[in-house]
């Protein structure tokens, strides 16, 4: 078979939605593709942990500090997901994880704002994973099946999260006067921020046409957008809270809402690497990845041990 040959049975896979899986051919720009992808989205999973890990030792009760630790290990568990996905395209764990605290790799900008009030775990479950869940569930059904395979388990934990997040602004919501100003605020800090996990608009993201035809992409940024600004809005009316855009508006003809402009500037400038806490985030894993080396040589130590005395085993029966 030629390249050509390849190339044809490959397009057939998409066209008919059947996954590529790791042995197939693919071109090595949707292996490139996927590879920065999955790894991108593992590194936001992992660096996801510590914005609302700050918190686990200052929980109200002891139900909420349980629901938040399940919460934030649910986090590390698509971590290891995603990096076992992308293994399978041909990148080991420990290249990403340096292309990571390089900084060579990217993860999502919203995990580089600082959690300053416990309102803030509410507000991130509600609109952070509720923005993740938005994008996730367009790609259970993406065209890499152990990427759509680790998706469709992630998604189940994340619509937990979204909901313990809303519980908690729910009960807030219905508390004292300064709890409700927490609320506010905190929905204040996080509305932007949240839209901006979307990425660029679709003028602006040269790469969406590709990863449509390719079928990693199943609607565009601008479409996902739109989608969780439609639902997101009822549900904070149930809250009786307000969001921070005055240009917010049902639009008949549209039959969605319109939404005021976001600020690109200050995306692409936390994308860059100047966002409130990016050195800090980046430091914390570092660390915490440099105290962790002696579990890491712990179980190499005994898989090594476990293989030795298997052989011997081996040899005795033998
Ligand atoms: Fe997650
Ligand atoms: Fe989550």
């Amino acid at each position: 078979m030629t390249v050509r040959d390849f190339q044809q049975a490959f397009d057939e896979k998409i066209d008919k939605e059947i996954a590529i899986e790791p042995r197939d051919w693919m071109p090595d720009n949707y292996r490139k593709t996927l590879i920065r992808q999955i790894s991108q989205h593992a590194h936001s999973e992992i660096i996801g942990m510590l914005p609302e890990g700050n918190w686990i030792t200052r929980a109200p009760s002891l139900r909420r500090k349980a629901v938040l630790l399940a919460k934030v290990q649910d986090e590390a568990g698509h971590g290891l997901y995603l990096y076992s996905a992308a293994e399978t395209l041909g990148i080991s764990r420990d290249e990403m994880i340096e292309q990571l605290h390089s900084g060579k790799a990217k993860y999502s900008s919203i995990f580089n704002y600082p959690t300053t009030s416990w309102a803030d775990m509410g507000a991130i479950g509600w609109l952070v994973d509720g923005a993740a869940i938005m994008n996730q569930v367009a790609l259970c059904r993406t065209s890499y099946g152990p990427y759509a395979r680790a998706m469709v388990r992630i998604c189940k934990e994340e619509s937990f999260h979204q909901r313990q997040g809303y519980e908690i602004l729910l009960n807030m919501s219905k508390g004292t006067e300064i709890q409700r100003k927490m609320v506010q605020e905190s929905i204040n800090r996080w509305w932007w921020p949240s839209l901006m996990m979307f990425g660029p608009t679709d003028d602006d993201s040269p790469n969406t046409e590709q990863s449509m035809r390719w079928r990693i992409k199943r609607f565009t940024n601008d479409e996902l957008r739109q989608r969780f600004i439609d639902v997101t809005v009822e549900q904070c009316k149930i809250l009786g809270m307000t969001l921070p855009d005055p240009e917010l508006k049902w639009n008949e003809e549209r039959g969605h809402y319109d939404y005021g402009p976001i600020n690109w500037d200050e995306f692409w400038n936390v994308v860059k690497g100047n966002g409130p806490c990016n050195k800090e985030r980046i430091a914390t894993r570092v660390k915490a990845h440099e105290e962790g080396a002696w579990v890491r040589d712990a179980a190499l130590a005994y898989s090594e041990k476990q293989k030795k005395r298997n052989n011997k085993t081996d040899h005795q029966a033998a």
